[in-house]
C-alpha cells in the first residue's frame, strides 16, 4: 500500500501535557483545541467533566444567540425529532417553507435557500451570481470581488475568497475569477467594480481577521457601484448577522440594502444550518437542477430556526443587545485605558467585540489564563485580537461579572511577563 505519510517536516507544536492529555486518539488533528472536555450547557455557561462552570462569551463562535440548552429550543428540537427529521428536496415539508416565510418576512428579500453551514451559504451565493450573469448572456462576467482580510469559509470557493494565505497555501489550484480589494477603500473599489465582477462579497464586520467593522460610506458605496455596473452586492452576515449587532440583520445596521445575503451560525441557535435571503430580481440566477443539496433546509434545524425567531421576538432581543451591549463596550474602553501596554482600544459593535492585544502579549495568553484561571471563554481571532461574542441573551450582571473575570486574567498574564523579565538573584 501506498505509504501517504507527509515527507514534509511536521511543523505543529507538539501538543502540552495539559493538552495531551485531553486529546481524543481517532479524531483528526486539524483543531488545536483548548483543554477542556465540555460536557453541559445552560444559559451562558458551559460545565466541564470536572465540573468547572465556565461564563462563555465565545457562544460556540457566535451560534448559541440564546445560550445553551433553552428549553424551548430543546422542545422545539424533540417534537421536530419525534415528528420528521429528512424527507429531502425531493418533496416540501412545513418546517422549511415557515422559516424561509419568517426570514422573508423580516428581511424583505423573497427568495431563501437553505443549506447546513456558513461556507455552503458561501458557495451557493457566489454560483448564483455566475449563473445570473450567464443566464443574462453576460458570458466575461465572472469575477467574484472579495475584501483583503476577508474569510468566507473552508470549502474551495469560499477559500478562494478568503483573503487569509495561511488557509490556502497548499491547497491550490484555488478556482480561478477570484480578486481582492482593499477593506474600506473607497476610491480602490471604484477601480475594481467593472462589468467583469459577477459579485462583490464582503462582511459588514470582518469577524476572524479581527473584528473589522466596515465603514457605512464603503458599504454605500459597494451599493452604488454594483448597481450601476451590473454586479451582485452580497453581504456575508454569517457572523455579524442575526441580531449580534443590535438588528436581526446587519445591513439593517449599515443602512445599506444588499441583493443576497448569507446567514448561518446562530440561525439554528446550534443545529447546522446555513442560508441565502435572495432578492427576488437576481432569484432567477439558480434554477431546478442549478444547485442543491440533501440535508439543507431538514426539518430539524428549521423547526429550531424557526423557535429561534419566534422567542427573540418574545425576548425583544434587539432592545436587550443594544442595552447590554453598551455595559461590555464601556467596560472593554476602560480595561483598555488602563493596561494600554497590553490593550489597543475595542473594535466592533454590539455583541461582536474585539480587543486588540499589543505586543509582545498574545491574545491566546489572555484566553488561557481566562480560561484557567478565571473560569471564562474568550476567544482569539486574527491580527492578534480577542474576540468577544457572547450569547445575544447574556444580562449585564453577567458581563460585569466577565469584565471583572477578563481584567484579573490580564493582571495575571502581566504578572507572569513581568516576573520571566526580572533579572535572576
Ligand atoms: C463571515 C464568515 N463567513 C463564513 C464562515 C464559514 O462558516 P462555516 O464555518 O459555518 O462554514 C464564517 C465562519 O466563521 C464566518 O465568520
Amino acid at each position: 500500500m501506498r505509504d501517504f505519510t507527509p515527507k514534509a517536516a511536521v511543523v505543529a507544536p507538539a501538543p502540552s501535557q495539559e493538552q495531551a492529555e485531553y486529546e481524543h486518539p481517532h479524531l483528526l488533528k486539524n483543531y488545536r483545541r483548548s483543554p477542556v472536555n465540555i460536557v453541559r450547557g445552560e444559559g451562558c455557561e458551559l460545565i466541564d467533566d470536572r465540573g468547572n462552570r465556565y461564563l462563555d462569551f465565545v457562544a460556540g463562535i457566535a451560534v448559541c444567540a440564546l445560550g445553551h440548552a433553552h428549553p424551548k429550543i430543546a422542545k422545539a428540537i424533540a417534537a421536530q425529532a419525534a415528528t420528521l427529521v429528512q424527507a429531502s428536496n425531493l418533496y416540501h415539508h412545513e418546517p422549511a417553507g415557515m422559516l424561509a416565510t419568517e426570514l422573508a418576512r423580516r428581511s424583505g428579500f423573497g427568495r431563501v435557500f437553505f443549506c447546513n453551514s456558513g461556507s455552503e451559504a458561501n458557495e451557493a451565493a457566489l454560483k448564483l451570481a455566475r449563473k445570473l450573469a450567464f443566464r443574462n448572456g453576460e458570458n466575461e462576467r465572472r469575477t467574484i470581488l472579495a475584501c483583503r482580510g476577508s474569510f468566507h469559509g473552508r470549502t474551495f470557493g469560499a477559500l478562494a475568497a478568503t483573503d487569509n494565505p495561511k488557509y490556502q497555501e497548499g491547497f491550490e489550484p484555488l478556482p480561478a475569477g477570484f480578486a481582492f480589494t482593499p477593506f474600506n477603500d473607497v476610491a480602490a473599489l471604484e477601480k475594481a467594480i467593472d462589468t467583469s465582477v459577477a459579485a462583490f462579497i464582503v462582511e459588514p464586520i470582518q469577524g476572524e481577521s479581527g473584528v473589522h467593522p466596515a465603514d457605512p460610506a464603503f458599504l454605500a458605496a459597494a451599493r452604488r457601484l454594483c448597481a450601476e455596473r451590473g454586479a451582485l452586492l452580497i453581504f456575508d452576515e454569517i457572523q455579524c448577522g442575526m441580531g449580534r449587532l443590535g438588528t436581526l440583520f446587519a445591513f439593517e445596521t449599515f443602512g445599506v440594502r444588499p441583493d443576497v445575503v448569507t446567514i448561518a451560525k446562530s440561525l439554528s441557535n446550534g443545529l447546522p444550518i446555513g442560508a441565502v435571503l435572495i432578492d427576488e430580481r437576481a432569484a432567477g440566477g439558480l434554477q431546478p437542477g442549478d444547485h442543491g443539496t440533501t440535508f439543507g433546509g431538514s426539518p430539524v434545524p428549521c423547526a429550531a430556526g424557526l423557535a429561534h425567531l419566534l422567542l427573540r421576538d418574545q425576548l425583544d432581543l434587539d432592545a436587550h443587545v443594544q442595552r447590554v451591549s453598551a455595559v461590555m463596550w464601556d467596560g472593554l474602553v476602560s480595561l483598555a485605558a488602563d493596561y494600554p501596554q497590553a490593550f489597543g482600544p475595542p473594535r466592533g459593535r454590539g455583541l461582536m467585540l474585539g480587543l486588540p492585544v499589543r505586543e509582545p502579549f498574545e491574545a491566546k495568553s489572555f484566553m488561557d489564563a481566562a480560561r484557567r484561571e478565571k473560569k471564562l471563554l474568550i476567544n482569539a481571532a486574527g491580527g492578534n485580537t480577542i474576540r468577544i461574542i457572547p450569547p445575544l441573551i447574556v444580562s449585564a450582571e453577567q458581563i460585569e461579572d466577565g469584565l471583572r473575570r477578563l481584567r484579573a486574567a490580564t493582571q495575571s498574564v502581566l504578572a507572569g511577563a513581568a516576573a520571566q523579565s526580572r533579572p535572576a538573584t
